[in-house]
């Protein structure tokens, strides 16, 4: 009985997703996507080291996800640096955390915005108020606001997708990936609690299968109908008239629009294209970038060329960029938690950004 209700707190009850982070009396523990969906299991954070070993290798994954994360972890090592009270004031020492271990997080991805956008907001916030009481506040508040954005997404998003529509989805933007309702999927959540039939292919998404490992356990767990197929599948399906919708979240989009998401991305858009389905992406402001200028500035990490072999190919090179550049004018609308914004982006994010009344100041 008390397992079970210990459960319940750590489940998201709407979507039945487990949370990807837990954050309880001030510490910090990460859902180990990498043994999804076989096992459930959680990584205790106890110091920078391990949330960075946690970033990095995939443990938390998903552009919003580690900026939460990373957001928690800086918090903690405050809190853990002021409990020590050195020799050093507080303030200098809660300064160093935010630089050097700040850094250290940044570094440990490079391309999801939302990592260095979470850092930073947590240093400005450590710069005008600098307690470690102040950084759990503004942590807390990114991870809420992350929520909020979610809801926001899924309902500007619902419309797009018709009652009877096949939908094609690439990695996993969902609960898993975000909080709550994640972004990419937030339209179908909310679609398919208002009893809209719809169906989703789910790309498998190689090499390391977010789509069939996380996507795929996560809608099956809300019930929602899907059909896994191999990233190559889609092509076909799209010829024979089987997708109605592509959806895909983001790690990073530029100023001018260009969409930066998990390696395939860019086919799923260029196949849309030439077939008049149309492609959306969803994701809240806190993955735009006003400072690159277009794709083309936003580096792109590469992954160990083992990721591509595994067990299938010979000690043979093998190339491991883990995400692509989608041009702007691929995309038919950026669904963000502040509406849609339709091409040509350049002018539309900026619009949506301005109305906003708040900057997200990268
Ligand atoms: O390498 P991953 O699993 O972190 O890549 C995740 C993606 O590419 C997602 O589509 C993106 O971060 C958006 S998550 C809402």
């Amino acid at each position: 009985m008390q397992a079970a209700a210990q459960e319940g707190k750590r489940v998201n009850l709407t979507m039945n997703t487990p949370a990807a982070i837990l954050w309880e009396q001030g510490r910090l523990r990460l859902l180990d996507q990498r043994q999804l969906p076989g096992k459930v299991e959680y990584l205790p954070i106890e110091d920078i080291a391990a949330a960075v070993q946690a970033i990095a290798s995939l443990a938390v994954r998903g552009a919003p996800a580690i900026g939460i994360a990373a957001a928690y972890a800086l918090a903690a090592a405050a809190q853990r640096s002021a409990a020590a009270g050195r020799r050093r004031s507080a303030e200098t020492a809660l300064q160093a955390v935010l630089q050097r271990d700040g850094d250290a997080l940044i570094a440990a991805r490079p391309t999801a915005v939302n990592l260095r956008w979470a850092v930073e907001r947590l240093r400005r916030r450590g710069a005008a108020e600098p307690t470690a009481a102040a950084l759990v506040d503004e942590a807390e508040a990114i991870h809420r606001e992350d929520a909020a954005a979610c809801r926001a997404i899924g309902e500007h998003g619902r419309g797009c997708i018709k009652a009877g529509d096949n939908v094609l989805t690439h990695c996993n933007a969902g609960a898993l990936a975000v909080s709550e309702l994640g972004t990419a999927t937030a339209p179908l959540y909310l679609n398919h609690q208002a009893g809209v039939p719809f169906h989703v292919y789910v790309d498998e998404t190689r090499p390391l299968f977010q789509g069939a490992r996380l996507t795929a356990w996560e809608l099956a767990r809300a019930g929602i109908g899907l059909t896994l197929i191999c990233d190559s599948a889609a092509a076909s399906l799209m010829a024979a008239g089987k997708i109605d919708l592509v959806i895909v979240g983001a790690d990073r989009i530029a100023a001018n629009g260009d969409v930066v998401n998990k390696i395939g991305t860019l086919s799923l858009a260029v196949l849309a294209a030439h077939f008049q389905v149309p492609f959306y992406v969803a994701c809240p402001s806190s993955t735009l970038d006003w400072s690159a200028a277009s794709g083309a500035e936003v580096p792109i990490e590469e992954r160990a060329e083992q990721e591509v072999r595994q067990e299938h190919a010979a000690l043979v090179p093998a190339f491991n960029p883990a995400f692509d550049v989608t041009p702007a004018a691929l995309v038919t609308a950026v669904i963000t938690e502040r509406g849609l914004a339709k091409p040509p982006l350049a002018e539309s994010l900026k619009r949506l950004h301005d109305a906003s009344g708040e900057l997200s100041r990268h």
